[in-house]
């Protein structure tokens, strides 16, 4: 069965309908906002009302989008006790229908595409370009993680006869209940991180990022109707101090399937040794780096670093937040970054112009205003600036001249700043990505293939891209570019969007009969 990446915008422009594509998004703009000023419940089969609350609020203008609940501990309980019941006649339906289930509300997901990427404007702050890319990657996890089970015939395998007198197999089985806790920066990964253990036949309880509770709040209500019993998976809203440590803390959860920063991962890994056993998958934070050769094409150099760097504000775990340029082309390099950075105004993201969009919350735009003690240890080479009006609007920033060990350069900060450092050779700036111990994307700009293929064989680094002029070290495809971090970027190994993702959410088991 060919799978084949949703990749909307690209597909309209090259069919000529770049027209309907802007027309789509922007009537789905006015429709969505029926969806606001409501409130929505958890959803544990049953909708649940809680006594706290949590609020969705929108980085365009700071302004409340819905009330949604902050679970109780005995709510999530409850799910957990319901999912842990419920896991086994799922998984017992078989692979086929639970694939089939999959492919259906993927094209459900995509008949709906620009009504969940115009929330995702709302209440993510994503530009229409972003967005719509966000719920395409979103369709494409379902699809994709539906055909590979198929494809694998749902891993079970017959195995050698150890006996002339015996059967055996090998039956790749779900473990039970698992835990989502997903970021805001991306839809997708929420939908990513539940379509694998739930596709395998396990039961799911999904806490989304609180600065997204309703992009994700509606997809579960579409999984439901297309037909994943409302038995295995269940939504649970609220913050993650308390819910999201609550499901990590609960013994009848077998795994927990996370993505988010460094701080909240290892804290996570933490509590689950001491609440186990569980499978515990922990995808963390980036400081992404990109290097600039002096055989780069400068143009494609300057083009795909600004949009790593500043493409959704820098809040990609993918995004470019540490730049090394070759000493031979530095002063024209930089030259050249800082003219194209200089026309990139952030804005109001539903405009059709707008590239940089408004950072996703008010502790993120103050971080930016906290750091700014640290971008003056460097040249602030453009930026600096935070925007006085509502909403949540930085300036691109590129600081150069820093010192090696400055906090900026070495701590991964989610805003768009970009760190810069000369350096002599390839090799050195290997050497130095690589004493990080971070290791999550990067890229390099160089039109020498030898200097490509060392990079690729040196960097200790998870997802690697040349002269990525359209994104730099950003913009992976599923089932084309596996979505890995190394080191204390991610633990499992094994990359979104890839045909080892699902393994991790089945254990073996051996079955033989003698007759
Ligand atoms: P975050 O760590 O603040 O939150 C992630 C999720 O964890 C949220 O749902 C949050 O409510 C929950 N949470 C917070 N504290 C918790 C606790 N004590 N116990 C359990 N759950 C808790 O991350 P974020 O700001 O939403 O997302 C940005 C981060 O995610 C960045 O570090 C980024 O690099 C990383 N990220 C990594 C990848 C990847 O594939 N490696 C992809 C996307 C984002
Ligand atoms: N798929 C996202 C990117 O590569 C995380 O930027």
């Amino acid at each position: 069965m060919p799978f084949e990446n949703e990749n909307t915008y690209v597909r309209m422009v090259e069919a000529g309908k770049e027209d309907e594509f802007h027309r789509k998004y922007e009537e789905a703009l006015k429709e969505v906002e029926s969806y606001f000023h409501k409130e929505y419940p958890n959803i544990i089969k049953e909708d649940i009302v809680e006594s706290k609350k949590i609020k969705d609020i929108s980085p365009i203008d700071g302004s409340e989008i819905a009330t949604f609940q902050l679970a109780s501990d005995e709510s999530v309980n409850k799910a957990v006790d319901m999912l842990y019941r419920s896991y086994k006649n799922w998984y017992n339906i078989g692979y086929m229908k639970r694939a089939l289930t999959f492919l259906k509300a993927a094209g459900m997901l995509s008949d709906q595409k620009f009504k969940f990427a115009a929330i995702l404007t709302y209440e993510n702050g994503k530009n229409r370009y972003e967005a719509i890319g966000d719920v395409d990657e979103a369709i494409d996890f379902m699809r994709y993680y539906a055909i590979n089970l198929i494809e694998n015939q749902g891993f079970i395998k017959l195995t050698g006869k150890a006996y002339k007198n015996e059967e055996s197999m090998s039956v790749m089985k779900p473990y039970g209940v698992f835990g989502v806790i997903s970021p805001f920066n991306f839809f997708s990964i929420g939908v990513g991180m539940s379509s694998g253990p739930l596709v395998t036949g396990n039961a799911v309880i999904l806490k989304p990022s609180s600065d997204i509770p309703l992009s994700l709040y509606l997809w579960v209500r579409l999984m439901h109707d297309a037909g994943v019993p409302k038995e295995v998976l269940a939504y649970v809203s609220g913050s993650g101090s308390v819910v999201g440590k609550h499901i990590v803390e609960n013994k009848k959860v077998a795994g927990i399937v996370f993505t988010g920063s460094r701080e909240v991962g290892l804290d996570i890994q933490r509590r689950s040794i001491d609440n186990g056993p569980k499978v515990v998958i922990t995808e963390m934070g980036g400081k992404d780096a990109i290097i600039v050769s002096n055989k780069a094409d400068l143009n494609k150099a300057v083009e795909g670093v600004a949009r790593a760097a500043f493409g959704f504000a820098g809040q990609k775990c993918s995004a470019c937040s540490l730049l090394y340029v070759h000493k031979d082309v530095y002063d024209e390099f930089m030259k050249r970054l800082k003219e194209r950075t200089d026309q990139i105004k952030p804005d109001d993201p539903r405009k059709k112009e707008t590239f940089l969009n408004p950072v996703i919350n008010k502790e993120a735009y103050e971080k930016f205003i906290k750091l700014k003690p640290e971008y003056n240890k460097g040249k602030i080479l453009t930026g600096g600036h935070e925007l006085k009006r509502p909403g949540f609007y930085v300036e691109p920033t590129i600081v150069t001249d820093l010192p090696k060990d400055a906090y900026i350069a070495r701590n991964e900060i989610f805003l768009p700043v970009l760190s810069v450092f000369k350096c002599n050779s390839i090799q050195e700036a290997i050497e130095d990505i690589n004493s990080m111990d971070y290791g999550l994307t990067g890229g390099i700009f160089t039109e020498d293939p030898n200097e490509i293929q060392y990079y690729f064989d040196n960097v200790e680094v998870g997802v690697l891209y040349a002269n990525r002029k359209s994104g730099g070290s950003t913009g992976s495809m599923v089932g084309s570019q596996p979505f890995v971090g190394w080191k204390l970027s991610g633990v499992s190994g094994k990359g979104t969007g890839s045909f080892y993702y699902l393994m991790q959410f089945l254990r073996e088991q051996s079955q033989t009969i003698a007759h």
